[in-house]
């Protein structure tokens, strides 16, 4: 019924409707329309209510909840539920718990702030309140556990779209970070639960540095990290692009699960790779050794030149582009 309150102040387009009408049309009191004003309000909704005229919606709150995003969505699974929460610690560990539980393919769940956000190797991942794009994706592939990097590439590929959307043209580094003036504007944490040979589910945490401002960053990532606002100036509407990644998602996944074509996403991370030509450092556990990235093959996999003229292909792990 909130839904439906809501829905009937965004059709007057910011004029007053009185509670009258609005408890006429959806059949229940005024006094109940009233308790759902309220719960709006503490939702964030910026409503003016005067006792002669009734209630106006001043403007659409910045928030990343369903009834927000859903009409800028095209999608037929990615996104049809999302998990909305004003805090949590991380979404990628909720959208666990969820998946374990039963939770179906597409399931989103956002987070206006992480207060334990996480990144990958066990580091922390800064998600200050409403200035940036923190949500999972839970995804149920029948894939072979080994192709799942392929999803990894996919979701940065989806990122990079997004963004360029909103003439924001980034680059990625393989395998998942997405960088903007060469510094790291959005990380993704693939997690999956799986058997030997079959998915159970996958969880693709993404985190995108949006509006955040340089004061929101600690001191220490400052050199390494951004956002779209400090690198453009620009606000972005969050809302628009979440609804742009998870479009771009979808098409995406569902070339690379229905037709088996992992290409359309492994060209956009090669035609946008920081890393490709480049010398990068690769970090091995502990070891550290420098080589030449050449290609990204179909099956996720980055091809380096060692320094003795050799050839790799590293399927996972870190790598860097600083100070070489
Ligand atoms: C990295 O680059 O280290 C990965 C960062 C992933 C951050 C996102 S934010 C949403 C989701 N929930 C988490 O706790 N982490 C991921």
């Amino acid at each position: 019924m909130k839904q439906e309150v809501l829905e009937s102040l965004k059709n007057n387009n910011g004029d007053f409707v009185s509670g009258q009408v609005i408890s006429e049309k959806l059949g229940v009191t005024r006094a109940s329309i009233w308790k759902y004003i309220n719960a709006l309000k503490a939702e964030g909704y910026n409503i003016e209510s005067s006792s002669r005229k009734g209630y106006r919606l001043l403007e659409n709150a910045d928030k990343l909840t369903q009834q927000e995003i859903e009409g800028y969505l095209t999608t037929s699974f990615i996104g049809k539920t999302i998990s909305h929460f004003d805090t949590i610690d991380s979404t990628n560990i909720k959208a666990k718990k969820l998946a374990q539980e039963g939770a179906n393919e597409g399931a989103i769940i956002i987070s206006e702030e992480q207060t334990a956000g996480r990144g990958r190797l066990g580091r922390q991942w800064t998600s200050p309140k409403s200035k940036g794009i923190w949500l999972s994706i839970i995804l149920r592939p029948n894939l072979e556990p080994m192709n799942v990097s392929n999803i990894t590439l996919l979701g940065a590929a989806a990122v990079n779209k997004a963004l360029s959307e909103f003439n924001i043209h980034t680059q990625i580094k393989w395998p998942n970070d997405i960088m903007l003036n060469g510094k790291k504007i959005c990380g993704i944490l693939t997690e999956m639960s799986c058997e030997l040979n079959a998915i159970n589910y996958i969880v693709m945490g993404i985190g995108i540095n949006v509006n955040i401002q340089k004061v929101d960053f600690p001191e220490e990532l400052l050199d390494s990290a951004t956002s779209v606002l400090v690198e453009t100036g620009e606000i972005l509407d969050r809302k628009k692009l979440t609804a742009a990644l998870l479009n771009n998602f979808e098409s995406l996944y569902n070339q690379f699960i229905k037709y088996g074509d992992i290409q359309s996403s492994i060209k956009v991370c090669k035609e946008n790779s920081s890393v490709l030509g480049k010398k990068i450092k690769i970090i091995d556990r502990g070891n550290v050794r420098t080589a030449k990235a050449i290609d990204i093959k179909d099956n996720g996999v980055l091809v380096v030149e060692n320094e003795d003229g050799t050839i790799d292909e590293i399927l996972s792990g870190e790598i860097s582009i600083r100070g070489i």
